[in-house]
């Protein structure tokens, strides 16, 4: 089982329609069993995985991923069935790539916040990976989609990153975006720190809604590009995912998608290869620690 969470402390780099793609190609395409776990009180990967009304059913009948927190830390030592959580998504019966089963642990809103505040940087950071992921090991990947502006008092995000393995960072090529990464790195470190163990490891930056072609992406990017290369800082994925109106209508929660091709289109390919280039870097890179990335690199590279 790997655990892999989404995450940029920046808004709207991607992190959710990423989340979703590479969910439903290692499901459809590489034949895993995925489960996918919301902790963004948006509810973008919930909403465009299982849809509305389903998530609003979930939410009726307590099976969320803040019910489970409350759960966890109400107990000394807590014994808890993960299924009595989880929501399952059907598997398509459409002819072709059609879509997957696959598990989702969906959020809740604003009681998201009300259970984070009752829980204590120090104390509370690792329900999730000392109770629960023990408990998951039926699936082969567990995406975690974490909202932006992540913070320490965010405890439920923050026990999600504690119980990761890998962090894979989506981010787009120009210059406000990587302008984010100082600040995405520091909680990721915070994090290690407290685990006390080196992980999660980070595992790479996919490039989002970029043009290899365009000037920006040559004079900002390939700078951490060659920084990347020579080891200071974690890789960037060969695959990169173009911007694209197929990829944007992805997690469209209206959309009744049943396909991969239907849910794709013509990017189909690009996010087919970044999902099998993850898959490929979790085996890779399973056992190595990465070290915390020094203030003054960010200031060589203009990010700081
Ligand atoms: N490659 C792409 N091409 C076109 N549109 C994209 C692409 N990737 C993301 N988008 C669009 O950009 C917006 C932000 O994407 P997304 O919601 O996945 O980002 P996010 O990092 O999860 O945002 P948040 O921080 O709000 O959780 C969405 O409207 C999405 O449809
Ligand atoms: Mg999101």
């Amino acid at each position: 089982m790997h655990v892999v969470a989404i995450y940029n402390n920046k808004g709207g780099e991607g992190k959710s329609t990423v989340t979703v793609g590479i969910a439903e190609f290692l499901a459809a395409n590489r034949n895993k069993k995925v489960l996918v776990v919301d902790l963004d009180a948006q509810a973008s990967s919930s909403c465009a995985l299982l849809g509305r009304q389903s998530l609003n059913a979930a939410i009726r009948e307590g099976r969320t991923v803040v019910d489970l927190a409350a759960q966890l830390k109400q107990t000394r030592r807590p014994s808890i069935d993960p299924e009595q959580f989880l929501v399952w998504r059907a598997a398509s019966e459409a002819r072709g790539s059609a879509l997957e089963s696959m598990a989702m642990l969906v959020p809740d809103g604003d009681r998201m916040y009300d259970v984070e505040s009752s829980m204590v940087w120090g104390k509370h950071n690792h329900l999730f990976r000392d109770w629960l992921k023990p408990k998951l090991t039926e699936f082969d990947f567990v995406l975690i989609d974490l909202p932006a502006n992540v913070t320490k008092s965010a405890m439920v995000c923050v026990n999600g990153l504690a119980m990761s393995d890998f962090v894979l960072i989506p981010t787009r090529s120009t210059h406000i975006s990587l302008n984010g990464l100082p600040r995405t790195f520091s909680l990721i470190d915070q994090v290690r720190n407290v685990n006390g163990d080196g992980f999660p490891t980070v595992l790479g930056f996919l490039l989002n809604a970029t043009d290899k072609r365009n000037q920006q992406y040559r004079s900002i990017v390939r700078p951490m590009v060659a920084a990347s290369t020579d080891g200071e800082i974690p890789p960037f994925f060969q695959n990169h995912w173009p911007a694209s109106p197929a990829l944007e209508a992805a997690t469209d929660e209206d959309r009744d998608a049943r396909t991969l091709k239907e849910r794709f289109g013509n990017a189909y390919d690009h996010a087919r290869k970044v999902a099998r280039e993850l898959e490929v870097a979790c085996e890779k890179y399973e056992r190595t620690q990465v070290q915390p990335i020094k203030l003054s690199l960010w200031q060589r590279l203009g990010l700081a």
